[in-house]
């Protein structure tokens, strides 16, 4: 299983390139707005550079299919590694199917994002998307079964032998990440503070607070004067 970083930040992007953890980036609009990105472009572009050859997916700004196709070539020629986020629908519910389709049989890779049940990503994979990223948090939400949705999706996938991957986003809490594994997710794509907070355990601490204590004693031990015998 794979695992992304879902941002847009480049201080957290090198952090956690540099442990060594991390197989692609996501983005989406709110994630570019929230880290204060005045030029997508420029910041697709830069993110690019910085994971290459790792894959950034990198969404379309529109509602209109004419305009997503053309954004998307633009976003794609940028940088070899970037993957293009199209929504399995767009605001009025009309498919982005044929979107999806025209890239793919370009030879662009697509990610059909904002999905929130099986028909969706069974439509999307059979489109041609080479991912198909679905919203575990935003399912849950709405009182859907996120874990269901990716189960019969991977086995769907599996059974035919289908080649897109599923990307479970939208986690909100650590338990997320472990339920998206077991379910059955290729990849998740996890926002830093809570990769943070999956490394992190209170027990963790306290033990090595306890070797650290333990081993400064051994140490004065050592040093202390020998009493004779
Ligand atoms: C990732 O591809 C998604 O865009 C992202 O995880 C959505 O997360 P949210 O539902 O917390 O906005």
């Amino acid at each position: 299983m794979e695992l992304f970083l879902d941002t847009a930040n480049l201080n957290e992007i090198q952090r956690w390139l540099d442990y060594g953890v991390i197989d692609g980036v996501t983005t989406n609009p709110t994630i570019m707005m929230r880290s204060g990105v005045t030029d997508i472009v420029g910041h697709t572009r830069e993110i690019a550079r910085i994971i290459s050859p790792l894959p950034l997916s990198a969404e379309v700004t529109t509602n209109d299919f004419t305009e997503m196709i053309v954004e998307a070539r633009q976003l794609a020629s940028l940088a070899p590694n970037i993957v293009i986020k199209i929504p399995v629908i767009n605001e009025t519910g009309s498919p982005a199917l044929g979107v999806i389709h025209t890239l793919a049989q370009e030879g662009i890779q697509v990610n059909a994002t904002a999905i929130m049940s099986f028909g969706q990503s069974m439509l999307a994979a059979k489109a041609g998307a080479a991912y198909v990223s679905i919203f575990a948090g935003r399912i849950a939400d709405e009182g859907g079964d996120a874990a269901a949705v990716i189960g019969r999706t991977a086995e769907w996938l599996d059974r035919w032998d289908l080649h897109a991957r599923i990307i479970v986003g939208s986690v909100r809490e650590t338990m997320n990440v472990q339920d998206a594994a077991e379910a059955g997710a290729h990849i998740i794509t996890v926002p830093p503070a809570l990769l943070e907070k999956l490394i992190d355990h209170r027990y963790s601490r306290d033990t090595v607070r306890g070797f650290n204590e333990d081993a400064r004693a051994v140490r004065l031990a050592a040093q202390a004067p020998q009493s004779p015998r």
